[in-house]
């Protein structure tokens, strides 16, 4: 059976600088109250679950947080402001254009009175120098806001933060919940605290089962937010009945659904009453297009007509 939300978050230890989140958080969204701005909040990455309290090891799962970052670009470039809740070392807005890049290769010396002078080398100039003018825009306008996270508690913390942060700015906000999240954890008191030894043999370690926090978000915490969710699969004939029994059960707006396999090609967008795939020709991924640009360009659309269509309650 699901545990409790409440007792669960009651068991989860809090991110040490929590507070001061939560005051950056308020400050960002205090500039926003001026009722029409729309902010997105994007989470990305994937958690942790340390399994032990001095934690050497911990279980993780594949998530590069590009879904996430690439749509926190597109979301900027429709004026939204955006908080971006991202997992430390995975993908981030801008910089994700060089990941992957070795550093130092970027950079050129030159020498000016005798002294070396940096510079980007010629071969990225143009790129960085475009990244960095959209970059620095966005920090400029207070449109970007970066908090991050590494375990699946600190995620649990920081998202209901945010949730509650936004809750006064109403059907302007999007959560768009792209992080991969852990469904399974080991409590606390059942963790070992220091490094698991091998001396005794292998560990048993059982996985419990970490509450859906969709549930309390959507009902509770930003209950006229336009919610999105993402649902993965492995096997494609589970992916839309659980895209949309998700929606069944937690009565947000639309479920995004992919496949590991071709997430980056083709996603389904699943909502009430219809589902339809947005998705990307061979000749667009060979061109360097991002099938983010096009769910963007759809959802933006989406939540438009939301803030349009009069209340019904
Ligand atoms: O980062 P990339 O490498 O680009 O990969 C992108 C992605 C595949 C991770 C992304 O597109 C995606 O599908 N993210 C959601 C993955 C996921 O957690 O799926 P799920 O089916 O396990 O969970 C469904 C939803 O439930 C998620 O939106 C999640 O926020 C929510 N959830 C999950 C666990 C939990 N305990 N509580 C939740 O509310």
């Amino acid at each position: 059976m699901e545990p409790n939300w409440e007792e669960f978050y009651a068991n989860q230890p809090k991110p040490s600088d929590l507070e001061s989140s939560k005051k950056l958080l308020n400050d960002f969204v205090e500039r926003y109250s001026d009722g029409h701005t729309r902010i997105a909040l994007v989470t990305s990455g994937g958690t942790t679950v340390p399994l032990e309290h001095n934690t050497v090891r911990f279980v993780d799962n594949f998530s590069a947080g590009t879904r996430g970052s690439v749509s926190t670009e597109y979301f900027l470039e429709h004026g939204y402001a955006v908080i971006f809740m991202y997992r430390i070392k995975s993908l981030e807005p801008f910089s994700r254009h060089f990941t992957g890049q070795k550093f130092l290769d970027m950079l050129d010396l030159t020498e000016r009175d005798g002294k070396p002078q940096l510079t980007v080398s010629e071969t990225y100039s143009e790129d960085v120098a475009q990244a960095l003018i959209k970059y620095k825009s966005a920090l400029k306008q207070g449109k970007l806001f970066q908090l991050s996270f590494t375990t699946l508690s600190e995620y649990l913390w920081l998202l209901r933060a945010a949730s509650q942060a936004l809750a006064p700015l109403g059907k302007r906000v999007i959560l768009y919940l792209a992080a991969a999240v852990s469904d399974f954890y080991v409590p606390s008191n059942e963790m070992s605290v220091h490094k698991i030894g091998s001396a005794v043999g292998a560990p048993k370690i059982a996985l419990h089962l970490v509450p859906k926090i969709l549930k309390p978000l959507v009902n509770l915490w930003v209950p006229k937010a336009f919610v999105i969710s993402f649902k993965l699969e492995t096997d494609e004939n589970l992916l839309i009945s659980k895209a949309r029994a998700s929606l069944n059960t937690y009565n947000h707006k639309l479920v995004i659904a992919n496949m590991l396999q071709t997430r980056k090609q083709k996603v389904t967008m699943v909502d009430k009453d219809k589902d339809y795939v947005i998705s990307l020709t061979n000749e667009q991924m060979n061109r360097g297009e991002e099938i983010e640009k096009y769910i963007i360009d759809d959802l933006v659309k989406r939540h438009e007509e939301f803030l349009s269509a009069k209340e019904t309650s």
